[in-house]
C-alpha cells in the first residue's frame, strides 16, 4: 500500500454504509485522516436490493475509529438538498473544515430506455449525477469560502466512457459526472480545488451481489464486457476489488496529484484500451 499523510484532514464519504464507500473510509482513516461517513441509509422505490443500513454505517464509523481517527456518521440522502446542507453544516460544526469530498453514492437499475419508466430514470439521475453535484456544491462552496484548497473525487464508470446496454439512465449519469467533474474543475481551479472522477471496471460489492440476485446472471456476465484485457471477471467472483478504487481515490486526494484535475481515471484492467 502506497502511504499518503492526510493527517488533520476531514473526508467526507456518500454512500458509506458499505461496499467501496466504506472502503474509501478506512482508507482515508488509514492515512490519517477524520471521517464523516453519509449513507442514506434505507431502501428505496425503484431499485430491487438492499442499499446501505443505519446499522452498517454505524459500522463504518467503528471501522474509522478502529484506525485511530474520529468518525461521524450522518443518514444523508445525496437527493435531498436540504439533507446535505445539513450535514456539510454538522460536519464543520463537529471538526471545523472539510478538506476531502468523496462522491461515492450510486444505484444500479436494469431497463432498456425504451421500456424504462419515469421513477426509474429520475431515480438514476437524481442518485448519481444531482448527487453527486449537491454535495460538491456544499462542499465545494466550503471550500471557497475557507481558502484553503480542497479535493474532490467522484466515482464514474466505464459506462462514463461508453454505453451499457440495458442501463441507459445509468451511462447517461456516468457520463454526466464527467461532465460537472470537467466543469466544476474550471470553475474551482483557482481555490486551488481539484476536481476528480473515477472510472471504475464491475468491482465486487453489494451492488453486484444485489443486482445479480434482482436481474439474474445473464445482466452480470453482459456487465463483464465492460472489464478486461486483464482477466478480473468471472461470475463466480465478479470484478476487482473496492480497494483497488480506494487506491485511486488516495492518489487523487493527496498532494502527489496536484496538478491533476478534470481527469476520469479508469480502474478498468485496461477497457479503455480496447
Ligand atoms: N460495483 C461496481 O461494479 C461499480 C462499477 C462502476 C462504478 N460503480 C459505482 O461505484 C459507486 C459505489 O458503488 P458500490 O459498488 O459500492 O455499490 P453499493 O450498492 O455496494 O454501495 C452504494 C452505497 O450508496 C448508498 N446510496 C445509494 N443511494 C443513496 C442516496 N440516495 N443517498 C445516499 N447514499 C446512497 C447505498 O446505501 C450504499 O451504501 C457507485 O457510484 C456505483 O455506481 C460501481
Amino acid at each position: 500500500m502506497v502511504e499518503y499523510d492526510f493527517s488533520g484532514q476531514v473526508a467526507f464519504v456518500t454512500g458509506a454504509a458499505h461496499g467501496q464507500g466504506r472502503s474509501h473510509a478506512q482508507h482515508y482513516a488509514k492515512h490519517g485522516a477524520d471521517v464523516v461517513v453519509t449513507d442514506i441509509g434505507h431502501n428505496t422505490e425503484t431499485v430491487p436490493y438492499d442499499l446501505g443500513t443505519s446499522d452498517e454505517l454505524d459500522e463504518t464509523a467503528s471501522l474509522v475509529e478502529d484506525e485511530g481517527q474520529n468518525a461521524l456518521a450522518i443518514e444523508v440522502d445525496v437527493r435531498e438538498e436540504s439533507q446535505v446542507e445539513a450535514a456539510v453544516e454538522e460536519a464543520i460544526d463537529e471538526f471545523g473544515h472539510i478538506d476531502i469530498l468523496a462522491n461515492n453514492a450510486g444505484i444500479v437499475t436494469i431497463s432498456d430506455l425504451v421500456e424504462m419508466d419515469e421513477a426509474t430514470w429520475d431515480e438514476m439521475i437524481d442518485t448519481n449525477l444531482k448527487g453527486v453535484w449537491l454535495p460538491s456544491k456544499h462542499v465545494g462552496k466550503h471550500f471557497v469560502e475557507r481558502g484553503d484548497g480542497g479535493k474532490i473525487v467522484s466515482t464514474s464508470s466505464t459506462a462514463g466512457l461508453v454505453a451499457s446496454v440495458g442501463a441507459g439512465h445509468y451511462t447517461a449519469a456516468k457520463h454526466g459526472v464527467l461532465g460537472l467533474t470537467k466543469t466544476l474543475a474550471l470553475e474551482l481551479a483557482e481555490y486551488d480545488v481539484n476536481v476528480n472522477a473515477v472510472c471504475p471496471t464491475v468491482v465486487n460489492t453489494p451492488m453486484i451481489s444485489g443486482m445479480t440476485e434482482a436481474y439474474g446472471e445473464e445482466v452480470l456476465a453482459s456487465m463483464g464486457e465492460l472489464t478486461g484485457p486483464f482477466n478480473v471477471f468471472d461470475t463466480e467472483d465478479p470484478g476487482i476489488e473496492a480497494s483497488d478504487i480506494s487506491e485511486a481515490y488516495m492518489w487523487l486526494s493527496s498532494e502527489a496529484a496536484r496538478y491533476v484535475t478534470g481527469i476520469g481515471l479508469p480502474v478498468d484492467a485496461g477497457f479503455s484500451s480496447k
